[in-house]
């Protein structure tokens, strides 16, 4: 690849997320260009295609994947889907960057992690709450020293909507909203593993789907292998829109993160104080979506590593997957060591 020429990029999957991913990879990014869309439902690609000036799009995604011409692909299709297209896109020697969860299952992750490996592609993986000021700024604090010896952590997710119980598969809190907050406490808390999970559910949104296994509302506690105690929590529907927000509180001091205020305004009138609510993600975290692709760009640039790892994800998933087993089980679940530290 000459350094010259700007970054072939595909994407694959053309929904909600990818929509936006394919637009920063289009307009957003100096020396990338979107080069294919893949998308196998009828038209998808074709209109985000022609909507961007996008030269490619295809049905076929293993055609786009295999496409010589592209440097890199970027995945935002279904979860389940994930890990198979890092394994053959790392196998067509392309670079990968992959949403979250990169994996439902520790083999799959492996097998992800190790295919990118043997091919020497960067493989980067959405986790795009670390490219947040906020979050970011907190991290540099932390590693820093800036508030001691983290003791007790928390992070938490609120959607503003559970639009379609139906559709929302099962585990999903788990494998594909809390993950975010699994890969924040590690991030806020470096160096240190999870060894330890005890995890309470319920479908407190819409209980007329637990008996088909919809769980909406979930707090998770986990213990690091440093003495912290970290709680992730989250709920399918906040009505008063997109909450996130971390918390790290330190021997020496206490760091908090995120803001449901959309902007700095606040109105005062007759009836009190009000100010505007985040709607959604793409609202939030608008800037860290696009950051984390410039980042990812710059990686595949530079030949330096990504800064967010498939191993990352696998240690993001292992709590995941603790908290789904405790939820199963009752008690408390024990973590592993990691074979990817
Ligand atoms: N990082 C974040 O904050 C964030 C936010 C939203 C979504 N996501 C992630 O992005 C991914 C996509 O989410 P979404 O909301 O865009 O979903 P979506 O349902 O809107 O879009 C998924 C798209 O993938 C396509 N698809 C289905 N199977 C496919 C396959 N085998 N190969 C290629 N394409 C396929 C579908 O036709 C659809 O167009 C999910 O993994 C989700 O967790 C991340």
């Amino acid at each position: 690849m000459s350094t010259q020429q700007p970054l072939a990029v595909g994407l694959v999957g053309t929904g909600r997320m990818g929509s936006f991913h394919a637009e920063t990879l289009a307009r957003r990014l100096p020396g990338v260009r979107l080069a294919a869309v893949a998308d196998p439902a009828p038209g998808a690609a074709q209109r985000l295609g022609d909507r961007l000036g996008c030269p490619r799009a295809t049905t076929d995604v293993d055609e786009l994947i295999n496409d010589p011409q592209l440097d890199a692909v970027v995945i935002v299709t279904p979860a389940r889907t994930h890990a198979g297209l890092v394994e053959a896109a790392a196998l067509a020697g392309k670079a990968v960057y992959c949403e979250k969860p990169m994996a439902v299952t520790l083999a799959e992750a492996d097998r992800a992690i190790e295919a990118a490996g043997k091919a020497g592609v960067p493989l980067q993986v959405g986790f795009n709450r670390r490219y947040d000021t906020g979050f970011r700024a907190a991290h540099d604090k932390i590693a820093a020293g800036a508030i001691g010896t983290p003791q007790l952590l928390r992070s938490l997710t609120r959607d503003p909507k559970l639009a379609d119980p139906a559709r929302v598969p099962p585990w999903t809190i788990f494998l594909e909203t809390l993950i975010h907050d699994f890969d924040t406490l590690r991030h806020l808390n470096p160096g240190a593993a999870a060894v330890e999970v005890f995890a309470m559910a319920d479908a407190l949104v819409r209980p007329d789907f637990k008996d088909r296994g919809l769980l909406d509302t979930a707090v998770v506690t986990i213990r690091f292998d440093n003495g912290a105690i970290a709680t992730a929590e989250a709920s399918f529907q906040a009505v008063y829109g997109y909450d996130v927000r971390g918390e790290v509180f330190g021997s020496a001091g206490m760091l908090t993160m995120g803001d449901i205020r959309r902007t700095h305004l606040t109105t005062y009138g007759p009836d009190g104080t009000s100010a505007e609510c985040v709607a959604y993600d793409q609202d939030l975290f608008h800037d860290a979506y696009v950051a984390e692709l410039a980042d990812f760009a710059d990686s595949v640039r530079t030949g330096r590593p990504p800064a967010v790892t498939g191993e990352d994800a696998r240690a993001a998933l292992s709590i995941a997957l603790a908290a789904i087993e405790s939820i199963t089980s009752g008690g408390p679940v024990r973590i592993d060591r990691p074979r990817h530290p």
